[in-house]
């Protein structure tokens, strides 16, 4: 005994060093906006609140505007633990789970407080932890807006897009709201679409204001309709295994400035989607449509059937609950 606890005191001295000057660990943020942008201001602030509490342990590294990979990409690099944080839109789990469908739906939350109220009710709460067996924990939401349709020709009802390519998030729902009016949905990574724009591979496409504005969409989709026919939400999310790792703590700390993070970006949101709409209808060249209560409602009557088709999918449990956040 007396010969082995020296043996162990060395050994711990000459470890004790080495702990204490540890490099902080890095862990990768990747996403597709610019830092101007919901996302990149919350990632900033995430960042921001992390170093600040657990710098000795911990850096966070930004990589904005998809320069590291696309959202799918993310997507299996958060699954594989390959990366530690992204905050794809929820339109891009359709290879984890059916339920996140929901949030696809055309028409469904007439606003971003439906959107909040279903998020943060024990069903929204839920969708949270729905793909912890595929290796992905949800951390919270963050919104960005409603979306709004553009096109490089005019147009006013439904069938003014036929024909047209649209650009879409790889998502079947939004394929089939395409479909529905006879324009051909076309899935592109968020990166490409400024170029395919411009390169006339696509005519059309959907997004928030904030996007169409930071991304200069509209420098070749001067007709932007005030559609607001769908949402543009976030999920931010981390590794299973790696959130698992952490010590209580540890996640503590990382779920506290997430928190925050989110706090701050949503309300970038909103003024983001006020002023970036205000920017737009300035723009030079650009038109924007107000539809009337009667183009909206031919709008609606078009593309509302695709709830029913995809009720079974997203779960009658998880579509009422949102209906009840809608009505
Ligand atoms: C898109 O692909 O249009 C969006 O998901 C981009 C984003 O992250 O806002």
């Amino acid at each position: 005994m007396t010969r082995i606890f020296p043996r162990m005191a060395l050994a711990i001295l000459l470890a004790l060093p080495l702990a204490l000057s540890a490099e902080p660990r890095t862990l990768v943020f990747s996403h597709v906006v610019s830092p101007d942008t919901p996302k990149g201001k919350m990632a900033e602030m995430f960042k921001k609140i992390v170093e600040r509490k657990m710098g000795d342990r911990f850096r966070i590294e930004i990589h904005p505007n998809g320069t590291l990979m696309d959202d799918n990409e993310a997507v299996s690099a958060i699954a594989d633990g390959r990366i530690q944080f992204a905050a794809p839109s929820v339109s891009k789990f359709d290879a984890y789970t059916q339920k996140l469908k929901v949030f696809d739906l055309p028409f469904l939350f007439p606003n971003m407080d439906a959107v909040e109220q279903f998020q943060q009710s024990a069903t929204g709460q839920s969708l949270l932890t729905s793909m912890t067996q595929e290796g992905i924990v949800g951390l919270g939401y963050l919104h960005n807006g409603l979306k709004q349709l553009s096109a490089n020709k005019p147009f006013r009802e439904p069938g003014d897009l036929a024909g047209l390519r649209f650009r879409i998030m790889n998502s079947d729902v939004l394929k089939k709201q395409f479909e529905t009016i006879n324009a051909i949905p076309v899935p592109m990574a968020f990166s490409d679409v400024y170029q395919a724009l411009a390169d006339d591979r696509i005519q059309g496409q959907e997004n928030t204001w904030s996007n169409i504005y930071s991304k200069r969409f509209y420098e070749y989709q001067p007709y932007i309709m005030e559609s607001n026919h769908g949402v543009l939400d976030y999920m931010v999310i981390t590794n299973a295994t790696f959130w698992q790792s952490l010590t209580d703590d540890e996640r503590r700390h990382f779920s506290y400035a997430m928190s925050n993070a989110l706090g701050y970006g949503n309300a970038v949101a909103k003024a983001k989607s006020m002023n970036d709409r205000e920017a737009l209808k300035n723009a030079r060249g650009v038109t924007l449509v107000k539809p009337t209560p009667q183009e909206l409602s031919d709008w609606q009557a078009a593309m509302k059937p695709l709830w029913q088709e995809y009720a079974s999918a997203v779960g009658e449990k998880t579509l009422q609950a949102a209906e009840q956040a809608a009505a």
